[in-house]
């Protein structure tokens, strides 16, 4: 029986639109990691990164996932580079969201990327990208094609969560 559903995938894959929408169909509460953080510091990410750096954030990140998984019965969205430097509880139901590096360039809007300090250099992006990718895939329990839009394979994931024993 796993305690909570956690999305893992590349930033701006579309963790927190696809978590929002899976928690209203499965009747749990969602959370996003970098919102929480954000309401917690009282100051956006790209301000953290600027302020205190990304070693600092990364710690932020580690506290909060842990805390989060105190709890049961989430779907929780992380930050993309959250499972490549935190652990997340063994008992999470973890899901990927698996989509190309120019799709996901191509379907963000302007304001979205400006939020990423990590997406800023495209060559340096590209380059994180193809270092994650192995660890997405070895941690999730069930990956998602998702380079179509989000209704179109939305459905594929709630199927495959409503066979699992999850809280
Ligand atoms: C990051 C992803 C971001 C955010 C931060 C760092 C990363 O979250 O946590 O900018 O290292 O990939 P999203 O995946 O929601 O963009």
């Amino acid at each position: 029986m796993y305690d909570n559903i956690v999305l893992i995938g590349f930033m701006g894959s579309g963790k927190t639109t696809i978590g929002k929408s899976l928690a209203r169909q499965l009747c749990k509460d969602f959370k996003d990691v970098d919102s929480v953080i954000e309401k917690e510091q009282g100051a956006s990410i790209n301000d953290i990164f600027a302020n205190k750096g990304e070693e600092h954030f990364r710690s932020l990140e580690q506290k909060c996932i842990n805390e989060l998984t105190q709890n049961t019965g989430q779907v929780i969205a992380t930050g993309g580079g959250l499972p490549i430097h935190s652990a997340i509880s063994e008992k999470s139901f973890v899901v990927y969201i698996d989509a190309d590096f120019d799709v996901i360039l191509e379907r963000l809007p302007r304001k979205e990327k400006d939020k990423r300090p990590l997406l800023q250099d495209e060559a340096r992006a590209r380059e994180l990208f193809e270092q994650r990718i192995s660890t997405y895939r070895e941690l999730a329990h069930f990956s998602v094609d998702a380079n179509q839009k989000v209704s179109t394979f939305i459905h594929v994931i709630f199927d495959h969560l409503l066979g699992q024993r999850i809280k």
